[in-house]
């Protein structure tokens, strides 16, 4: 061969594996500068994310959460690190992912400001950032020239952006700033954002909307406005928004009448106006409305009768038209709602009886008729057992001075929650509760129902709410109270996955206060017996019901003494046995109920010292007074030689005071805090 061929040879094959060099080394490593960008974004969070890390494997295609796409610099295109628990912030270098089309950051611990230049990655089509710590504000102009999704919702957001959102990011479709500290206008560049489909701005405080913004999002299917302070007249212009499917403009400050626009929103499904200062009678095309499925305008000042036409609103499911002015004959206009399964018509001047043709509404799974004049309960009754799916049926406030029905064949099997209170009922507690085996929640009180409490109420496997307080309930107390099943078994929690209520429940506490709940499990385990006339002691075996939270026997004529077994109590916050004949001792044993933050014995028949440890140095005054021979803790002092023969007692007491009473102190303090957050808080009543 020549010296020109192997020359040649020589070439190619140095060529060859040249390439080959670069092929190999392009299947062991990602694009250097991704892996430069990786790594700085990692080094700003705490800890460093799992199994990335540059010293061993560089090929960082094969990182948690990152992925790259299968050109032949394989550059990264996703990094997906939602729910990783990370701590810290983004730094610049992310923005060196210029390949980048996705981005979620979304549920972790991650703080400071977002880097403008993540807003400036023009491949960048997916950014979630939501659930996390992040403040600042969001830039002006957004230079995404290929994103369609993005979701700050969450965090700190804050702010008044008059932002060009979309001049430089045509494609938005899903836009989320909901659950921030936005305040003033919405987005002026939201009216250029033509693609949007989806728009959240709730949970901020926002006050207006930019003009004109409904006759420029013609794609919109979803609107939520909810939960700010936007106030006026709610724009007519709603009406251009024509492929509508979801309106939330609840818990804001709109007032005027609702617009006549319903017609032309042929595909609303769902319309929320709750909490607002809407006034005058409901518009006809919302009462003929075919797609609506679920209407919600709770919490207003509406009036006028309602005359739903259910032979056009052939899908309607849910209707919440509590707390307004109606009047009138509603519920005849419902009679051929068949497809109903959520009714609130509760605070309402609705007058007259339940309708025969209610027994045709067999969806129903909740009804709320709360203080709507009603009349007639046991044919009310009568009526509603035919809709054998109800769950939650509340009836409280009405039937004033009625007889309770106590036909033994009334049928409730799937009732969970009712509610009578407030009636004035007489006669005794009905045979036909028994049929109700699924009944979570029973709630008699402020009636005058007399005659003793039935002995079978151990036979409620899911009852853990009884309020017969206010009444005329004589005899003892029968121990099938104190066998609750759903009040003994710890592990017996109340799924926090049970549906809604769709309904708030309310609860009168011993201080006036009215709590409401919204979810079945918020509520706190209940026995309430006071104001009655109920005689014989407290049993030890009420010590069994270690799920309790709340035990009132207060202004009965108990007699006995308070049984030590109380301490068993283990999550007891309040405890309320004053105004009774209880005498004896106070167990020095309750100093163990380290929950306990209202206490009361006053007004009975005690004697001896008081227990000094755990939450009894917190208890005033008021909650020992009336019981002549009771001394110590913060009530009035012991005489000294009383002391020395009783020597036992203040010893474990001051044992057990301590360390103990701080713990308690705080877990009961965490608890109550706990509970009211978790339950949605505590609003008076409305009065009407
Ligand atoms: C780096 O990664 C390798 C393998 O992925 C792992 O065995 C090693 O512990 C990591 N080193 C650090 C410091 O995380
Ligand atoms: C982001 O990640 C979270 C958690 O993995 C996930 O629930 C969410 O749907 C993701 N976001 C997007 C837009 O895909
Ligand atoms: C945005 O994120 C929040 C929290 O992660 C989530 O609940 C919400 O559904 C997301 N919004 C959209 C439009 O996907
Ligand atoms: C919307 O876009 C038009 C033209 O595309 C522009 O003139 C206008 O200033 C933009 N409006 C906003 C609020 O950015
Ligand atoms: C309303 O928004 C505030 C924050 O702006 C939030 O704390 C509150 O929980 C929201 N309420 C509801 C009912 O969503
Ligand atoms: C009813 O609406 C008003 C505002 O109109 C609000 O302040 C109040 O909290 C709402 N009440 C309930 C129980 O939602
Ligand atoms: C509704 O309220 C406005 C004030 O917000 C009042 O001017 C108007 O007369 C009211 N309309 C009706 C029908 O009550
Ligand atoms: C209810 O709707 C049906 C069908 O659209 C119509 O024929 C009927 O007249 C309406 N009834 C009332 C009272 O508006
Ligand atoms: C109930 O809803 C179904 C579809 O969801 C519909 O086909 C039917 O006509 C409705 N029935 C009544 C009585 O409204
Ligand atoms: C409803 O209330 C209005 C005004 O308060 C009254 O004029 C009307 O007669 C009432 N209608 C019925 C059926 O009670
Ligand atoms: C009652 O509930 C059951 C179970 O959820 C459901 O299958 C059934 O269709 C409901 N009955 C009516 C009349 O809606
Ligand atoms: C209650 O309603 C039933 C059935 O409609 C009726 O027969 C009965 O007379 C009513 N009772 C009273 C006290 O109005």
């Amino acid at each position: 061969m020549s010296s020109p061929n192997l020359y040649l040879i020589f070439v190619i094959s140095s060529v060859l594996s040249f390439h080959l060099w670069i092929l190999r080394s392009q299947e062991i490593t990602c694009n250097p500068n991704d892996l430069k960008a990786l790594n700085g974004f990692s080094n700003c969070l705490k800890p460093h994310v799992l199994g990335w890390n540059s010293s061993s494997v560089s090929d960082c295609c094969t990182w948690t959460g990152v992925t790259c796409d299968d050109s032949v610099s394989k550059r990264v295109v996703s990094l997906e690190l939602g729910g990783k628990n990370l701590y810290g912030t983004i730094c610049d270098s992310v923005a060196g992912l210029d390949q980048l089309r996705i981005l979620n950051l979304s549920h972790n611990y991650l703080h400071g400001t977002l880097p403008i230049e993540l807003f400036r990655l023009k491949n960048l089509e997916i950014l979630d950032v939501s659930d996390n710590g992040f403040v600042g504000r969001i830039p002006e102009e957004l230079h995404l020239s290929a994103i369609w999704y993005v979701n700050v919702s969450k965090n700190g957001f804050f702010g008044s952006t008059s932002g060009n959102l979309c001049n430089n990011s045509p494609h938005i479709k899903i836009l989320d700033i909901s659950m921030n500290n936005f305040h003033g206008q919405v987005p002026q560049g939201v009216r250029n954002c033509t693609s949007l489909q989806y728009l959240r701005v709730n949970g901020n405080n926002f006050r207006s909307l930019p003009k004109g913004i409904f006759h420029l999002l013609q794609d919109l299917k979803v609107l939520h406005l909810q939960n700010n302070s936007f106030s006026g007249q709610f724009d007519h212009s709603i009406g251009h928004l024509s492929s509508l499917v979801e309106l939330d403009i609840s818990s804001n400050s709109f007032s005027g009448v609702l617009p006549d626009v319903f017609g032309s929103l042929g595909k609303l499904e769902k319309f929320s106006a709750g909490s607002n200062n809407f006034n005058g009678t409901l518009p006809l095309s919302l009462l003929n409305s075919p797609s609506i499925t679920s209407l919600d305008l709770h919490n207003n000042s509406l009036s006028g009768p309602v005359n739903l036409n259910c032979s056009t609103m052939v899908h309607l499911k849910s209707l919440c038209l509590g707390s307004n002015n109606f009047n009138g004959s509603i519920l005849q206009s419902l009679s051929s709602c068949k497809n109903l399964t959520m009714l609130s018509l509760d605070h309402n001047n609705l007058d007259g009886q339940v309708p025969e043709s209610f027994k045709n509404l067999k969806a129903l799974t909740v009804l709320s008729l709360s203080r709507t004049n009603l009349v007639n309960l046991s044919s009310t009754l009568n009526i509603l057992q035919h809709s054998k799916n109800l769950s939650v049926l509340l009836l409280s406030e009405n039937f004033q001075e009625e007889e309770i029905p106590s036909d033994p064949s009334f049928q409730f099997e799937s009732l969970r929650v009712l509610s009578i209170a407030y009636c004035e009922l007489k006669g005794s507690i009905p045979p036909w509760l028994l049929g109700c085996n699924q009944l979570q929640f029973l709630d008699l009180s402020r009636n005058h129902l007399a005659g003793t409490i039935p002995t079978w109420f151990y036979e409620f496997k899911h009852l853990f709410y009884v309020d017969l307080s206010n009444n005329s309930i004589t005899g003892e107390i029968p121990k099938g109270l104190t066998q609750l099943r759903a009040l003994i078994v710890i592990d017996m929690k109340i799924s926090m996955d049970e549906p809604s209520l769709g309904v708030p429940l309310f609860r009168t506490g011993i201080d006036g206060a009215t709590f409401h709940y919204k979810d079945i499990w918020s509520v706190p385990p209940t026995l309430d017996l006071s104001y009655n006339m109920i005689t014989g002691p407290v049993w030890p075996s009420f010590g069994d019901l270690r799920r309790l939270h709340v035990l009132n026997l207060n202004e009965n004529w108990l007699t006995g003494s308070i049984p030590e077994s109380l301490s068993g109590l283990t999550t007891l916050e309040v405890l309320d046995l004053s105004h009774n004949k209880l005498s004896g001792k106070i167990p020095i044993s309750l100093a163990e109920l380290s929950f306990l933050s209202k206490f009361s014995v006053a007004y009975n028949e005690l004697n001896g010292e008081i227990p000094m440890g755990g939450q009894f140095m917190t208890f005033p005054y008021s909650s020992f007074e009336g019981n002549s021979e009771l001394c110590g803790g913060t009530y009035v002092p012991c005489p000294v030689q009383h002391a020395t023969i009783d020597e036992p007692t203040g010893d474990e007491g001051m044992t057990v005071f301590g360390p103990q009473f701080g713990y308690g102190v705080a877990a009961g303090f965490v608890l109550t805090v706990t509970v009211c957050f978790m339950s949605g808080w505590a609003l008076p009543r409305k009065n009407i």
